[in-house]
């Protein structure tokens, strides 16, 4: 289901019909679109659609996913587990600025929210990874975050006669590398945030967004931020370079540049590119950017407007953004999903 791409190539429907538009009526705005009897304009349409309510994932291999997700036995040494960095309970995500692991190339990078992941066409911040379980194998593997072995890893659950069990009652093959790695993936696809209020707003609940956050809405489509940030998950299935308007420097304060893409491509062109995230649930995930360097939403939206479209918002204007940027908060389990505590 997931491919990579270079940075910025995309094109999606919305923008071959505009591409056409532009080809077939020279000179014409996109309003000659809302010509009697022609289709709605690209413009009008939502660039984004909603979470569906349920995913369709089987509720052993989810029940047995949740628990090998929380279980620090996972890791060599017992010393964490995926909900360490992932709080389900606290936004998916650790709220520190980087997360707590060793990593040279890349360097250590801000924990995405693990909610809404298998919405996103491409995971880390790199696209460095397509699949679900191939990647939970390597961050088991991974020496300076799991620091799991399979041998070690098989023997534990082996010898806990209840995970014995629940795989011998999911699986037809019971207890496998395979099986494992196919209940955390399951589990992650279970983790989907629907009923935000812009999704209410966008099944066509009216009120579901007050006045202000629909104007933040139409600032958010016509400033733009709508061409990288749109889709299911408001962003995931593109790479972008971190900086088109301006340079962005030197990473954050005291640490080296990330180049983003390039560690997985090795194309000048994908130097300094990063996924662009998912948006949603973001006004509960600060720190916000690959290197955790904006602690408030006011920041992040300042910065982007700046950085990526060339423009100076008012200070209203980023005030609007950042309301309409707080009705993405979804539900998890019927519950608001809630900001990660205080970073240690
Ligand atoms: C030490 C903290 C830490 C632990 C433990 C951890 N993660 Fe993560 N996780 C991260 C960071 C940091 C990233 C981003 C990595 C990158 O972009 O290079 C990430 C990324 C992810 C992503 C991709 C998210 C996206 O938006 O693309 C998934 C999926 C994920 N982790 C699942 C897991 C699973 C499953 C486990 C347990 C097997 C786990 N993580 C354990 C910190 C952690
Ligand atoms: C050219 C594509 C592009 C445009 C346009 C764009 N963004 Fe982004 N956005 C990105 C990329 C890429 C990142 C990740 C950058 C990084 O961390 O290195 C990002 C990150 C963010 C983040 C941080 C998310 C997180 O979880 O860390 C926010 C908030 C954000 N953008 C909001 C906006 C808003 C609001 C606008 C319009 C004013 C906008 N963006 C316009 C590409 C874009």
């Amino acid at each position: 289901m997931r491919r990579n791409r270079g940075a910025g190539a995309r094109l999606t429907p919305g923008w071959l019909y505009r591409l056409c538009l532009v080809c077939l009526v020279p000179g014409l705005s996109l309003a000659a679109s809302t010509l009697p009897g022609s289709p709605p304009a690209p413009a009008q349409r939502d660039p984004i659609s909603p979470v569906p309510l349920q995913a369709a994932v089987d509720p052993k291999r989810l029940a047995l996913g949740e628990r090998l997700f929380g279980d620090v036995r996972l890791s060599g040494g017992h010393a964490r587990s995926c909900a360490t960095c992932h709080p389900l309970d606290r936004g998916g995500m650790d709220g520190r600025p980087r997360a707590d692991m060793a990593s040279a190339n890349p360097p250590p990078r801000n924990t995405p929210t693990i909610f809404n992941v298998s919405l996103s066409a491409t995971l880390n911040w790199d696209g460095g990874a397509n699949d679900l379980a191939e990647h939970a194998e390597r961050v088991l593997l991974n020496p300076g975050l799991m620091n799991a072995t399979w041998p070690h890893l098989l023997a534990t659950l082996q010898a806990d006669a209840s995970y014995v069990t629940a795989f011998g009652a999911a699986y037809e093959a019971g207890l496998t590398q395979a099986n494992v790695l196919d209940a955390l993936a399951s589990f992650e696809r279970s983790l989907l945030t629907p009923n935000s209020r812009l999704d209410r707003h966008l099944r066509g609940e009216r009120n579901a967004l007050t006045a202000r956050e629909q104007e933040g809405y139409r600032l958010f489509r016509s400033y733009g931020c709508a061409t990288c940030h749109q889709g299911i998950n408001v962003g995931g299935n593109m790479y972008q370079r971190f900086g088109v308007f301006s340079e962005m420097g030197a990473g954050a304060p005291g640490m080296p540049v990330d180049l983003g893409r390039y560690y997985v491509t090795g194309a000048p062109q994908d130097h300094q590119a990063f996924r662009v995230p998912s948006l949603r649930n973001v006004a509960v995930t600060s720190p916000y950017f690959h290197d955790g360097r904006d602690r408030t939403l006011e920041g992040a939206v300042e910065r982007m407007a700046r950085v990526q479209l060339g423009r100076t918002l008012s200070q209203e204007e980023t005030r609007l953004i950042v309301q309409f940027l707080h009705s993405l908060t979804g539900e998890y389990r019927g519950r608001p999903v809630a900001a990660p505590r205080k970073a240690p």
